[in-house]
Order: C-alpha cells, then structure tokens, then sequence
C-alpha cells in the first residue's frame, strides 16, 4: 500500500484526512508539532512523527523518519483575522512561515526521492479565501494566494518527472478549531479608525449558508492523490464549490 504523509493532524482537516486514509488501507505517517498517539486509531499501517513546518531542522528528522513517501500533504496552517495596518511584522512572518515557506519545505525535503522514483503527489491546502477576498484577511489570503501560484508554476515543472501536484480550497469550516487557534495571534487589537467597520464585519459574518466540513476536504485530499485525473485545483466544502470558476 502506498503512503501519505500529512502535517498538522492534531486536529482538524489534518486529522480527518490521517482518518480517511486509514480506513482505505494506506501507510499514514500524521505529523504533529506536539504528538498524540489518542487521536487516530491504533494501526500497524500509522505513524506519528513530530515535525513543525517551520523548522527546517524538524523538517529533516521527520522526513528521515518517514522513510518512502508516495504523497505529500501540505495541510498544516495557521489563521490571522485583524486589520492590516497594526498586524505586526512578527505575526506577517510567523504566518507565511508556517503557510507558505513550510509547505516548500517540504516540497523540497521530498521531492528528491518522488523525482528518483519518477512518481508522487504533493497536494497544498490551500483556501476559499483566494477566490473571494474578504476584509480583515488580507495577510492570511496573500499567504495562500502566494501558495497557489507557487503550486500552479510547480505543477508544471513537476509533471515531466512524474510528481502530479494539486491544490485543494476548502470553504469556511466552522468546526475545525481553527479560529479558536488563530486568537493568541489576534490581540494587536483594534485602531479606532477601523473600529466601526471591524463592528460590521464581525456582524454579518457566519450566517445560514453552507459550510465547509473536515469529511469534505479529506474526500478531496483523496481524490487529489488517488485519481490522476483529477484538476489542478479542487473546491472542498459546498461554499467552496460554489466560488469556482467554470473551466
Ligand atoms: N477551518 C477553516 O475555516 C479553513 C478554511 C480554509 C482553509 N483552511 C486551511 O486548512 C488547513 C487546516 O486547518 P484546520 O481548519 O484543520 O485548522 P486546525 O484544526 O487549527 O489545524 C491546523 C493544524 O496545523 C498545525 N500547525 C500549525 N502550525 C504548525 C507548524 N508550524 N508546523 C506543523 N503543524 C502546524 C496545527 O498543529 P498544532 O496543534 O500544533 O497547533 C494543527 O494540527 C490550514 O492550512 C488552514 O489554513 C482552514
């Protein structure tokens, strides 16, 4: 069977896609900067490895550990909701850190051995975000925009040696804890000046429409690695899929 490696499966889109593979028999090595053996089943077939992503010393021991890799998944992110003007640069850098240099990273540490077998796939969470810009997010989507141009151009470099390469966007999901996460980030606090649009913004926010669920990135994380021809980029989650372009 073949194996996927995943980051960020402590929780989350990470963790049910470590599941979802699981149950179809794959090798999963679930990569968590803090590692739990209670999170996933017990499985001859799973690894738990720590790796932080934005540690290129932690990038190499966990590839090192992980042995042969079939498919890379570069699911682990972090979020950043604020104004723009007083996010500190700090806070900029810990963020394209984590989303956007440490899925190259990876890409790097691994591509070597897919390049040698002439075969793999990297796929890149990425989000709905860059198809709709939406305010107070302005870092977090130049971080995954940045992702998806970088995975666009290496997509085409990497499919002369054999190595597919997709993009995954999920919607909005508000049951993963990834807001809950974001908020020790957050607390530069609000300029005044932007207070009463801040105000009006977090009120229209969530509302009745559809969602993003953790089962539906997971099911197109799978098909990013199972069906060669699967697209380029793949909506997962209902509001995702409605922000697609028709091609
Ligand atoms: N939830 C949404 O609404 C949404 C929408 C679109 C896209 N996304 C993207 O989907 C991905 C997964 O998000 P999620 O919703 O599942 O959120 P989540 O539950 O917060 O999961 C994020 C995962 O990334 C890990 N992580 C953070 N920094 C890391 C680092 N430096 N090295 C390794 N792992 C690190 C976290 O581990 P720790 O437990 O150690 O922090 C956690 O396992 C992210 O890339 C996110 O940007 C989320």
């Amino acid at each position: 069977m073949p194996t996927v490696l995943i980051t960020g499966c402590s929780s989350g889109f990470g963790l049910e896609t470590a599941r979802h593979f699981l149950e179809r028999d794959w090798n999963v090595v679930a990569t968590m900067r803090t590692p739990r053996a209670d999170l996933l089943p017990d499985s001859p077939r799973l690894r738990i490895v720590p790796l932080d992503v934005a540690d290129p010393d932690s990038i190499r021991g966990a590839v090192d550990l992980a042995g042969p890799v079939d498919v890379l998944v570069n699911n682990a992110g972090i979020g950043l909701l604020g104004v723009f003007e007083t996010t500190p640069l700090a806070a900029l850098r810990a963020l394209f850190d984590t989303n956007t240099l440490g899925p190259m990273a990876m890409v790097q540490a691994l591509l070597p051995q897919l390049r040698e077998r002439g075969a793999g796939v990297i796929v890149n969470v990425s989000s709905s975000t860059t198809l709709l810009p939406l305010p107070l997010l302005a870092a977090y989507t130049a971080s995954k925009a940045a992702m998806n141009a970088w995975t666009e151009s290496l997509a085409l470099e990497l499919q002369p040696i054999g190595v597919r390469t997709h993009l995954v966007l999920p919607g909005r999901s508000p049951e993963t804890p990834f807001s809950r996460n974001a908020q020790p980030r957050m607390q530069a606090g609000v300029p005044q000046a932007y207070a009463g649009f801040v105000e009006g913004v977090f009120a229209a926010r969530g509302g009745d429409g559809p969602v993003t669920h953790a089962a539906d990135v997971a099911q197109a994380v799978w098909r990013a690695a199972t069906d060669p021809s699967a697209p380029l980029r793949l909506a997962a989650g209902a509001d995702a899929a409605a922000l697609m372009p028709a091609v």
